[in-house]
């Protein structure tokens, strides 16, 4: 990694904001992980960025060009984009771009409905801030919103807060982001497509922005409206939560036929090009903050319109099941959980972040510790923030070797790359049983069940018995 010996342009005091650019081809708003990586990436693309977000902490971070969250390659990027790229909690600078991103967070409300609080906040401040433009701004929805979103909320708010006219004064389009964390810098650079939801109008301003970005790069690209835009990046992420629930299920039923195994017949599947092989490892579910908020949130939709979705239902109902099904395999194995000592590998949602947002790990770390057993807990880079959301009685530890020392039951959860070089002899000699449950499909039966009582999400319980 380069070294931080420079800082981002901060634009929070008005005679540093008169000494640099007065304009700036793009504003995004919410410095998540979408807007952040798609903020640094246009910049490093060659536009001119400020990006705003209302968290003051947050922004003097990243114009120290430290990334607020772990995600690969981030920091190199807010390196190479630091010339274009200026950082504010003034949102009313948004009002000197021609186009403005809001990349806002839409968390789910408790009855699993899209919650719009942060998207109206922001499409009021942007509102104000475009009160006095007379250029036609365009506002883009990136935030991932349910149906109707943009025309129903978004454009209401800023035509109330601006006392401008949609489609007149300014303009407004719905244009979701498919990036995956833990690849978000590689996924922004590379889209693999563009969906831009507006008028005809709109969308030529948008699409003409991309062209220059990308250039010869340009991916392939759907214009539509913006109710279609939106429930692409709703199905899209339903139908991928789907695919892992799908295999989940048939991981269900190998496990209890006689040689079965379901990664190979994730590969088979697989290999029907109408089906593919991604997304279909079989684990203990899915996490993170995007699939379970958006099958909810779809579900919650489809419901408001009359429709239950079953596949989607269906989706969240295994979903909600597979993680406890390693604490079953850990409590046959056992007997009982009471005064055992369970050693949990991995507590990140997937590998390569810290974010432990809807992490299966925390579900399965609760029922652990309701069934009485004594949980210790190693992540490469999630210790910090799992230490907000786990119990105070789980032991977080830096070493791999002192999380498994002594343990009865080993727990693989996240499938980091440390984890895939560990040997059996490792796990065996440091335990005082050695019982591994492969959650993630990372170790090789064959080899694994010569030295350890070996047991996978997927495999025939059988195929797998110990002959340690
Ligand atoms: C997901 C989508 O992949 C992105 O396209 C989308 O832009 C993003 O949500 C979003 O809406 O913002 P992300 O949540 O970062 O991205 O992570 P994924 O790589 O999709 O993984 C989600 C979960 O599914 C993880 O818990 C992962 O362990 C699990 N998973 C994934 C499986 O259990 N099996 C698989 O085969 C694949």
């Amino acid at each position: 990694m380069r070294k931080n010996n420079m800082s981002l342009a901060v634009l929070d005091q008005s005679e540093k904001m008169d000494a640099l650019e007065t304009k700036s081809d793009v504003s995004i708003i919410g410095l998540g992980f979408v807007g952040l990586t798609t903020a640094a990436a246009f910049a490093k693309l060659g536009m001119k960025v400020i990006g705003l977000d209302v968290d003051s902490d947050k922004v003097s971070k990243i114009s120290k060009r430290v990334a607020p969250f772990h995600e690969p390659q981030l920091e190199e990027l807010l390196l190479d984009s630091e010339k274009n790229f200026s950082v504010s909690s003034k949102i009313e600078l948004a009002g000197r771009s021609r186009i403005i991103f809001l990349t806002v967070g839409t968390p789910s409300r408790s009855d699993g409905s899209m919650e719009t609080r942060f998207l109206i906040d922001a499409a009021r401040n942007v509102g104000s801030a475009i009160k006095s433009s007379t250029d036609y701004p365009l506002v883009v929805v990136k935030s991932t919103v349910v149906p109707g979103t943009l025309l129903k909320v978004v454009i209401p708010e800023i035509e109330d807060a601006s006392g401008m006219t949609y489609g007149t004064d300014f303009g407004a389009c719905s244009n979701p982001e498919f990036l995956r964390e833990g690849s978000a810098v590689y996924d922004t650079l590379n889209p693999d497509r563009l969906i831009i939801g507006g008028t005809k109008k709109d969308s030529a301003i948008l699409l003409s922005f991309y062209k220059r970005l990308f250039g010869k790069k340009m991916p392939k690209t759907i214009l539509t409206s913006p109710s279609n835009a939106e429930l692409v990046k709703y199905s899209n992420n339903a139908f991928l939560a789907m695919k892992i629930s799908f295999i989940n299920q048939i991981a269900r039923i190998c496990e209890s036929l006689p040689n079965a195994d379901v990664q190979i017949v994730a590969e088979g599947i697989g290999l029907d090009k109408r089906i593919g092989r991604s997304f279909l490892s079989a684990g203990l579910g899915f996490g993170g903050s995007c699939f379970p908020k958006d099958v909810k949130a779809l579900q919650h939709f489809s419901k408001s319109l009359g429709y239950d979705a079953p596949i989607v239902e269906a989706t969240m109902k295994v979903n909600h099941d597979q993680p406890l099904r390693a604490v079953q395999i850990a409590e046959e194995k056992l007997n009982g959980l009471e005064g055992k000592k369970v050693a949990i590998l991995g507590l990140a949602f997937k590998p390569d972040t810290d974010d432990m947002r809807e992490a299966v790990s925390v579900k399965i770390i609760e029922e652990l510790l309701q069934k009485g057993a004594i949980v210790s807990a190693h992540d490469p880079k999630a210790l910090k923030t799992a230490s907000l959301v786990l119990d105070d009685k789980v032991q977080l530890v830096s070493d791999k070797k002192d999380c498994l020392r002594g343990s009865d039951c080993a727990l693989l959860v996240t499938e980091w790359d440390e984890y895939k070089t560990m040997k059996p002899e490792f796990f065996r000699d440091l335990m005082r049983s050695p019982v591994l449950i492969d959650g993630r499909r990372l170790y090789d039966p064959t080899q694994f069940a010569k030295v350890l009582d070996y047991s996978a999400i997927g495999l025939d319980r059988g195929a797998s018995k110990t002959t340690c």
